[in-house]
């Protein structure tokens, strides 16, 4: 979508857009709309012809001397209350009425929405790309995109091409991560996805990169990654991608690691009929990562930040892994496997320890990592878990209200401590026949991060949305990525 600013109502064909609040006296511009209204704003208003209804998109026509004019109003509820999530979801609701009208012009009057004029703005930038967002399809009689050939003009007294901007950037960076999700896994390999990521990162301010191939990886004594990826003719992959802004010079970097696994048959320990469709997503929490690592650089923040994704594909074959084999991973701990299909953990074992190398302050994994974190939270909550006192997780709290992602915290106790080293032959064994999958799940990845605080989210449920919302259509959603971008920009991370 295209954005311009003026900082005064400007006459056009195109339809006029408001935010309306309950008391539409709050308006700082009230006098200005209701001249437009011909006076008549109280009228419209209680006749329900706009409804302030929070987040409904109404519309009426007016004629502005001889020339008639659309108007459409999203309602805002009581503006007293209004928080930036409410914000979003209102404003992606206008973006998707746009779209599915196929209304590609419009004038917001940004005077209208009695809020933060910069936060507005960036919630604006966010959503235009976020809410409507639509994969490029494979449909051969597929037409433009509805977002390339949109133009809104914004107008109020302060200039926010900035924030919209940085609004924008974030929300490509969610809408590049969707894509390498939604693309199918016949095309999406481990090797598509490294050279893909490579040439979106290659020449980039601050950034290097290096990829790790099958034949290194299993060299090198990545013990786990190489023997999810062995059943595949797709061979696995290692990508870490550093972006090291020079005021973070001689900070140590925060780590992002991202389960990148391009298909997840379940291996041996096949998944079902059923179970099996939509493991095409297995790879989000890496997609993910990729968006976090984009926005960073998008945005240029003053951080150093080390991006590790790691890509295998579950599949079966007479090379595969069997229920019982035995492995050394990366750190030098074995593993014994009693599931296939609980690769995840493999994957992200020899890359949690691989970003461990790079003696970060933090590390944080994501992962579409269990089927027990969506039977314990749902579809609306990523479950996250941390080998520090529960008050380390109080910043991601406070940004994630902000997000609108929603966090829930998860234990890992002595129970799971003791069950991840239950094996009779080695060190670790990658699973147990007892409940409480997902914080076993987590505590066996707390194996590899050497003593560094590390923070895990389980995105199995939140990775993807079963229908549309204000945030986006069904399928991949990018979770995480506003979050931790914003995590990231509070600055305090290299203290
Ligand atoms: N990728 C799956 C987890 C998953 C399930 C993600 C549903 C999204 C939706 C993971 O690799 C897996 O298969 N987990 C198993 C582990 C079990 C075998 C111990 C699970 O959760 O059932
Ligand atoms: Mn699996
Ligand atoms: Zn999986």
């Amino acid at each position: 979508m295209k954005f311009d600013y003026r900082e005064n109502y400007t006459v056009t064909e195109a339809p006029i857009i408001i935010g309306l609040p309950a008391n539409f006296r709050e308006m700082d511009n009230f006098e200005e709309v209701d001249t437009l209204l011909n006076g008549l704003t109280a009228r419209i208003v209680e006749e329900k012809v706009l409804s302030a209804e929070p987040g409904v998109v109404t519309t009426t026509g007016v004629t502005i001397q001889t020339d008639y004019r659309k108007v459409i109003a999203v309602g805002l509820g009581d503006a007293a209350g209004l928080d930036q999530t409410d914000i979003q979801r209102y404003l992606g609701k206008l973006f998707q009425y746009l779209k599915d009208t196929g209304t590609k012009e419009g004038q917001l009057l940004m005077g209208t929405f009695p809020y933060d004029q910069e936060k507005l703005a960036e919630a604006l930038g966010l959503m235009s790309v976020i809410s409507i967002y639509e994969f490029e399809s494979y449909k051969t009689d597929r037409g433009p995109l509805f977002s390339d050939e949109a133009a809104l003009l914004i107008t109020g007294s302060r200039d926010v091409r900035e924030p919209v901007s940085r609004g924008v950037r974030l929300g490509e960076s969610i809408a590049m991560a969707r894509n390498f999700s939604e693309t199918p896994p016949n095309i999406m390999t481990p090797e598509h996805m490294a050279d893909k990521v490579a040439a979106i990162f290659k020449d980039r301010k601050y950034i290097s990169g290096r990829v790790k191939d099958d034949e290194t990886l299993e060299e090198e004594g990545y013990g786990l990654i190489t023997a999810v990826g062995k059943a595949s003719k797709a061979k696995p992959r290692l990508v870490t991608i550093e972006y090291k802004h020079p005021s973070a010079e001689s900070c140590r970097p925060v780590a992002l690691v991202g389960k990148g696994v391009t298909y997840d048959t379940g291996g041996y320990s096949i998944k079902s009929k059923t179970g099996m469709p939509g493991m095409k997503y297995d790879m989000s929490g890496a997609a993910n990562v990729i968006g976090m690592m984009h926005a960073v650089s998008e945005l240029e923040l003053p951080v150093h930040v080390v991006g590790v994704i790691a890509l295998a594909e579950n599949m079966v074959d007479g090379n595969g892994m069997r229920p019982d084999d035995v492995y050394t991973s990366y750190s030098g701990q074995t593993v014994e496997v009693k599931n296939t299909d609980a690769e995840g953990r493999l994957v992200l074992g020899d890359a949690v320890f691989h970003a461990s190398q790079y003696s970060p302050s933090l590390i944080m994994d994501f992962a579409t990592l269990t089927g027990a974190v969506v039977a314990a939270l749902g579809t609306k909550r990523s479950g996250i878990f941390t080998n520090k006192k529960p008050g380390f997780l109080t910043p991601f709290f406070d940004i994630s209200r902000e997000t609108g992602e929603e966090i829930w915290q998860l234990p890992i106790t002595e129970i799971e401590e003791k069950n991840v080293k239950s094996s009779n032959i080695a060190d670790l064994t990658n699973h147990v026949e007892k409940p409480g999958r997902a914080s076993f799940a987590a505590c066996f990845i707390k194996q590899f991060a050497n003593g560094t605080p590390w923070v895990h989210f389980d995105i199995a449920g939140t990775g993807t949305a079963s229908k549309r919302t204000p945030y986006g259509p069904a399928g991949a959603t990018g979770v995480m990525i506003h979050t931790v971008v914003k995590y990231l920009e509070t600055g305090d991370v290299h203290e």
